[in-house]
């Protein structure tokens, strides 16, 4: 088998990827309070000498209500900008033409009170299988604030030396829940038909646009939702072109969290 375009550099935005190689987020365990470790940044030192052209981290939270376990990353305050900083430094230093992108993350219902210390917030009031819990429904306060987290954390990345962000809007976190017509039961201009439904995702990249302008954002999404009532890989096609005006890539991958948890 002939690997025709696997070594061949190709441009996100603004930014050069070396080749196609790209490794895709995975919550490692490894923080320590939200903060970047030794341990972390060892690993993706070596994951850059093995010459992967894109490096994605995280999930990284943007704010305590999206935290999805204990020993995530954090991107919810410049007081872990030191430390992403250093790593920042120390990886692209291994080797100066990696890209690195940091994975922003949300839970909403899939957050668990146990970790977060507090009711879960989401679209909707719909429990979820995943955690375990109901989560409360997002007030129109509570969807600006969220927004506001994910602009400021894509300011934060920039910041610290990260080369592009993507919105973790796969596996069913806070995002998909707002795409959902399963987990998003709003009548308000946030819920409702799918236009409507889009409207968090859209006003969410339009403001981090808004704060970092020439810097990639991209987003991870389910093909499908292999959930029944939710969306199906036909919706989401329409769901990509209709984000895809706003974003510079898709990661795209398979399914929400709960189908497993539906299964065990
Ligand atoms: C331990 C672990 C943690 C993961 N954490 C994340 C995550 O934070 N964000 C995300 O988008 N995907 C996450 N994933 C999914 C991976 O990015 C990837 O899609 C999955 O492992 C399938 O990889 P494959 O496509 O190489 O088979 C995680 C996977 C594993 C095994």
């Amino acid at each position: 088998m002939k690997f025709f375009k696997l070594f061949t550099a190709f441009n996100i935005r603004n930014i050069r990827i070396l080749n196609r190689i790209v490794m895709p987020a995975m919550h490692l365990g490894l923080a320590q309070n939200g903060e970047m470790t030794k341990k972390l940044t060892d690993f993706y030192v070596e994951r850059a000498k093995g010459g992967a052209g894109l490096l994605i981290i995280g999930g990284c939270y943007v704010d305590i209500y999206g935290k999805g376990l204990p020993s995530m990353i954090s991107v919810d305050s410049d007081d872990f900008l030191p430390k992403l900083t250093e790593f920042t430094e120390k990886v692209h230093r291994a080797r100066d033409d990696v890209k690195i992108c940091c994975q922003l993350y949300h839970g909403g219902a899939y957050a668990f009170p146990q970790i977060i210390g507090r009711t879960p917030i989401a679209p909707s009031a719909v429990y979820s299988n995943f955690s375990k819990t109901t989560p409360k429904e997002m007030t129109l306060e509570d969807i600006k604030r969220e927004q506001q987290a994910f602009a400021d954390a894509s300011v934060r990345a920039k910041k610290a030396g990260f080369d592009a962000v993507e919105i973790c809007g796969n596996a069913g976190y806070l995002t998909d829940q707002f795409c959902s017509p399963k987990t998003n039961k709003r009548t308000d201009k946030y819920g409702g038909d799918l236009e409507n439904r889009l409207r968090f995702p859209i006003e969410t990249i339009e403001l981090m646009r808004s704060k970092v302008e020439d810097f990639p954002i991209g987003y991870r999404i389910s093909g499908d939702d292999f959930v029944p009532g939710s969306n199906t890989y036909k919706d989401k096609l329409i769901i990509a072109n209709r984000l895809g005006e706003y974003l510079d890539y898709f990661n795209v991958t398979g399914g929400w969290h709960e189908n497993c948890a539906q299964i065990a």
